[in-house]
């Protein structure tokens, strides 16, 4: 099936009782068995529940993986593929990336004897360098949250391969419609469901995907063991909301051209970072690799401070100053003093996270609408 189909089908199944075509939302804790042992494949739903299967097959089906499962949150997700590691292990991880992220990685983890390298994985040979015996897990994000950096999500994969690390990929920017990375060689990917995936912002989720049988048994056994499963109501609606996926990503990317565009001939805007731009640092890998740019931009003011960047902010009118993205609403962030708050100011200058730069998650509302209100905002 082509993306658009198993958006819709993969995965789901009219149901068998009464022939709903919706997934049902089996809100329920248990299940009753026969004799102990003998169920329909159900004991108790932070194991298994039926809604959240049929989401995790579809998720599955979206990223062309074997296997997908379901977390209460993107953060439960990335906690659960953490604990993969042991003390010693070590992960390199870009140096661009989301903080809450970051902040798991330094703040919890290293506790645990976990170590962490960050480097600007937008240049491939920087992962190399930092190689050593216990390095056991790299970790990309791209495009990355927010300087839209672009790593080469091939290259990397082959070079893990080649050294028995493994590699993941945080896939929300791109959401699965834009790309694929374990077509690419990566071994696991995961997202932040709560993004372009349920597209409505009324869901907080995570997920895993995958083709390796063994590490889906390793990793189903954490979520199960730890519990950070999402409840069949939020299944239910992620479900839902990934029926349009394709059709709001186009518009996403439409309209994210537009505004980046517009962006770039103001005067008042220094830099704007959009994979999109052929001057873009690695515009020809995410031509290669990506099938559109994307709905996410940042930019700078030439009036490079924080009060500059908050006048924008409390400005707009359609763009909402509000943590998160992807969803149909366009939103405004400003990643110094909010999603990356938690990134050392020295840290986040080094990747060009400089004070006045404001995120835009670019909804599909009309593009004329959403421009006058960034021109007015200016
Ligand atoms: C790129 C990225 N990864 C992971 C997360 C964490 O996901 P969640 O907020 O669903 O826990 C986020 C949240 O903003 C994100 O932007």
């Amino acid at each position: 099936m082509k993306f658009a189909t198993k958006a819709i089908h993969a995965g789901v199944h009219p149901d068998p009782e009464t022939g709903a075509i919706m997934t049902p939302i089996y809100q329920t804790s248990t299940y009753v068995q026969r004799s102990p042992g003998d169920h329909e494949g159900y004991e108790y739903s932070r194991t298994h529940n039926p809604t959240r299967t049929q989401l995790q097959d579809n998720l599955a089906a979206l990223e062309n993986g074997q296997w997908g499962l379901c977390f209460s949150s993107g953060m439960g997700a990335i906690d659960t593929l953490v604990k993969l590691l042991k003390p010693g292990d070590e992960v390199i991880a870009t140096n661009d990336l989301y903080g809450g992220t970051y902040r798991i990685f330094t703040k919890v983890y290293e506790n645990y004897g976990v170590k962490f390298h960050f480097t600007d994985l937008g240049n491939a040979e920087n992962f190399e360098k930092l190689i050593n015996e216990n390095t056991k897990m790299v970790w990309m994000e791209t495009p990355t949250n927010p300087m839209l950096t672009i790593i080469d999500i091939e290259t990397i994969a082959k070079v893990a391969m080649s050294k028995n690390i493994l590699s993941v990929v945080d896939n929300t920017f791109a959401s699965p419609y834009l790309q694929n990375p374990l077509d690419l060689g990566v071994d696991l990917i995961m997202h932040s469901v709560t993004k372009y995936i349920n597209g409505h912002l009324d869901v907080v989720m995570g997920a895993i995907v995958g083709n390796d049988a063994t590490l889906q048994e390793r990793l189903a056994f954490i979520q199960n063991a730890c519990g950070a499963v999402p409840g069949p109501q939020d299944c239910f609606l992620v479900l839902r909301g990934i029926k349009t996926l394709h059709v709001r990503m186009e518009r996403h990317c439409e309209n994210g051209r537009k505004v980046a565009e517009f962006l770039k001939s103001h005067p008042k805007v220094d830099k704007v970072y959009w994979p999109g731009f052929a001057d873009h640092h690695n515009h020809v890998i995410a031509k290669k690799q990506m099938k559109n740019f994307g709905g996410m931009i940042s930019f700078t003011l030439k009036d490079d401070s924080i009060a500059s960047a908050e006048k924008f902010l409390s400005t707009t009118e359609l763009f909402s100053l509000a943590e998160s993205l992807g969803g149909v609403e366009s939103l405004c962030g400003h990643p110094a003093s909010m999603t990356h708050a938690s990134i050392p100011r020295e840290e986040r200058m080094k990747s060009g996270l400089v004070d006045s730069l404001i995120r835009l998650s670019v909804g599909i509302e009309d593009a004329d609408d959403l421009i006058a209100d960034i021109n007015q905002a200016l």
